[in-house]
């Protein structure tokens, strides 16, 4: 397996691809949901409760993703998108913009982004890494306390799935990297990608909730792991 040429390679990215530029996880032991109730700062019903409290969630985490540089995984798929034919789409549950600072293209937030606030008002997205709280006023429509941020909560859809499905169907090569697969839908990326005939690999650093949908598990630390697995790819390439 994984001998071919791949013509359109999904990457979906989570939390794991961006601990080695010191962002905290989600559900490792020191990770983000350990610290803070899920139920107050990442839920629709949280935020109706105490929009405050979640603005000053994300404004905290805006301060610290700001701060990092994408790491080596990330400048792999650049790499990657550079040196590989075929389309490269990369599908991220992360909120933080290291994909872009590291120069990836035709990336798909599917969570939303942290330097992002949507006007309930009138839909406006303000792009700002700057605090945002229930004073900021949308600079559309001038409404004031409508802001939220721009980050899907549970129980909230997903967002660009459209171009998704579209993308699971087609792709030959499903990467994932850096998620437990434990949050659906993205946790049943690997099975549509699998239904439609890719090839699918994961890297992370243990067993993962979804791994029997994997063909290949390679366990480490992505920023070790995955630029080897870019030069393996290219190896095939005809000289
Ligand atoms: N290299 C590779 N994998 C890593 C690394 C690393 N350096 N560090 C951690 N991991 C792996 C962990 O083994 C785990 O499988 O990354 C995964 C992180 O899992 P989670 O913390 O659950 O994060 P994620 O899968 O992205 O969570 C999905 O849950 O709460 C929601 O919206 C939130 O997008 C998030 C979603």
């Amino acid at each position: 397996m994984m001998t071919k040429i791949y013509q359109n390679i999904l990457i979906l990215t989570g939390a794991g691809i961006s601990a080695e530029s010191g962002l905290a996880t989600f559900r490792s032991a020191n990770g983000l949901w350990n610290n803070h109730p899920v139920e107050d700062v990442a839920t629709i019903e949280g935020f109706q409760r105490n929009p405050a409290l979640v603005h000053e969630f994300y404004n905290g985490l805006k301060e610290e993703i700001q701060k990092a540089k994408p790491n080596a995984a990330h400048l792999a798929i650049t790499e990657l998108q550079k040196n590989y034919p075929g389309q490269i789409n990369v599908v991220t549950q992360n909120v933080d913009t290291l994909h872009e600072k590291a120069g990836n293209r035709n990336v798909y937030h599917i969570h939303g982004q942290i330097n992002q606030a949507v006007c309930l008002n009138c839909g406006h997205i303000l792009e700002t890494f700057g605090d945002v709280d229930m004073q900021t006023a949308c600079p559309h429509c001038q409404v004031a306390g409508m802001m939220k941020p721009n980050i899907v909560f549970f129980g909230e859809n997903l967002l660009c799935m459209n171009e998704v499905d579209r993308l699971l169907r087609s792709c030959d090569l499903f990467v994932s990297i850096g998620t437990s697969g434990v949050v659906y839908p993205a946790a049943g990326f690997v099975q549509t990608a699998k239904y439609y005939g890719a090839d699918t690999i994961e890297f992370t650093l243990e067993t993962t909730a979804n791994n029997y949908l994997f063909d290949r598990h390679v366990y480490g630390p992505a920023g070790q792991t995955f630029p080897p697995y870019v030069e393996e790819l290219k190896k095939k390439l005809p000289n």
